[in-house]
């Protein structure tokens, strides 16, 4: 497997690898979301969104990757080298590419700087052993573990089997998940949920789908498309879509024919919303502006609060690299504000949403226990999961719904999230 590329040769592949080590080092050496990461200008449409996926791979398989790596190696690589590795690594074990493109390719990157041309034996040696003996010692791997800070929690509330099947849920990634406009329509290559959310089967551009330039449907985790659903019937109510960007669950309030005012603190977010509704032909009033200066009475609220987004890890594996701990208690006090500050918005007789994509209790049971301390006459509007199309299994003993990514896992699974319906009697 020498190279006999030159190491500068135009190679699309190898542009991608090296735009994906750009992307790991900013996840893993910087510490910042891949979110905030601006792709290679000079790399076209294809070569970034392959380097997307291939980051994406490696921050979900980090760590058995780095155990069949680690049996391989007597010392440790520095930084360059070490990344490499990972990236082709993954690519062998998890992609299963070709071995000798992969190892060609990690040789190639290793030799087109002066920094690491001297890695570049070393890389090959490494990744023969990995094309060779790799597989079965991959295979015998747990799956990625949380860090103590998720997965501590998840094991203290739904136990270690739980935990164990979430992080596999996470290794496995997310499909694409569609909320149509209008129930029941149906879509080539798109498996219909029995929650009502289209769920597609084949890869490709979700704007190429027939329907998409006339909105009649968008993208959305199909456990993020019931928390509207537990706001009953919003027809002709005024309803407020309280942190409402990038506006999902807005266009769903929008298409039941809510009068719906979504408000959100950030302006380039609310940018998304307008374009939403602008494709779909919907229609919401929009507010730019914080949810503490708010004021109005509304027949209905939802209140998507911001959390740690830990349920979103399947779509966000650079996630637990990123965020820790130390936000978690900042937040929970934020969404108890908010929820109270919601609450004072309510119209007599209406009903409030509280949900988060969190997979920690803290920002969602605790939450719904805490209010109903908090405030007398304040009840939990219980859920039967059953006629949301979901299982009785996702009922949390105090009146709401948890939903888990290791639920429906034979199907694709769903972003983990929590939500309950309150009135004040
Ligand atoms: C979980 S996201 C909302 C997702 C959205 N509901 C959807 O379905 O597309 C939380 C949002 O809260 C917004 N946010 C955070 N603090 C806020 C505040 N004080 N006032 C208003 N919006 C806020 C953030 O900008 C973010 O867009």
């Amino acid at each position: 497997m020498a190279d006999k590329r030159p190491a500068d040769a135009p190679n699309d592949a190898l542009a991608a690898r090296r735009g994906a080590l750009r992307a790991l080092d900013w996840v893993l050496k910087d510490r910042r979301m891949l979110a905030h990461f601006t792709p290679d200008p000079a790399l076209g449409p294809a070569d970034a969104a392959r380097a997307q996926r291939l980051v994406l791979t490696v921050l979900r398989h980090l760590q058995p990757v780095d155990a069949v790596l680690a049996s391989f190696l007597d010392r440790k690589p520095p930084w360059a080298p070490k990344q490499a590795l990972r990236l082709a690594a993954t690519e062998l074990l998890v992609a299963g590419e070709d071995a000798h493109g992969v190892v060609d390719s990690a040789v190639a990157l290793m030799k087109a700087r002066p920094q690491t041309v001297r890695f570049a034996g070393f890389v090959n040696a490494v990744l023969r052993r990995v094309v060779a003996e790799g597989a079965p010692v991959f295979a015998a791997q747990p799956a990625q573990r949380l860090p103590g800070w998720i997965g501590g929690e998840v094991k203290k509330r739904f136990g270690l089997e739980a935990l164990r099947a979430i992080e596999a849920a996470h290794a496995a990634g997310a499909p694409t998940d569609l909320t149509p406009r209008v129930p029941g329509l149906d879509l080539p290559g798109a498996q219909r949920l029995p929650t009502g959310s289209l769920r597609l089967t084949e890869g490709g551009q979700v704007s190429a789908l027939p329907g998409y330039d006339e909105g009649a449907f968008w993208v959305q985790d199909a456990a993020a498309a019931l928390p509207v659903r537990l706001m009953g019937d919003v027809a002709g109510k005024r309803v407020a879509d309280l942190c409402a960007a990038p506006g999902g669950k807005t266009l769903q309030l929008a298409a039941m024919g809510a009068e719906v005012t979504a408000l959100d603190l950030s302006e380039a977010r609310m940018a998304r919303v307008a374009d939403n509704l602008a494709r779909t032909g919907l229609s919401a009033a929009m507010v730019v502006g914080d949810v503490f200066d708010h004021q109005g009475r509304y027949d209905a609220i939802l209140l998507d609060a911001p959390c740690s987004a830990t349920g979103t890890i399947r779509r966000h594996p650079d996630l637990p690299f990123v965020k820790s701990a130390a936000k978690t208690e900042t937040l929970t006090r934020l969404q108890m504000r908010m929820l109270d500050h919601a609450l004072g918005l309510l119209a007599p007789g209406g009903r409030l949403v509280y949900c988060t994509c969190s997979l920690l209790p803290v920002e969602g049971e605790f939450q719904v226990r805490a209010a109903l301390k908090r405030h007398a006459g304040l009840r939990v509007v219980p859920v039967d999961p059953m006629t949301l199309g979901g299982d009785p299994g996702w009922a949390s003993p105090e009146g709401g719904l948890r939903l888990r990514p290791d639920f429906w896992a034979e199907s694709g699974g769903m972003d983990g999230f929590y939500m309950a319906a309150l009135e004040v009697a």
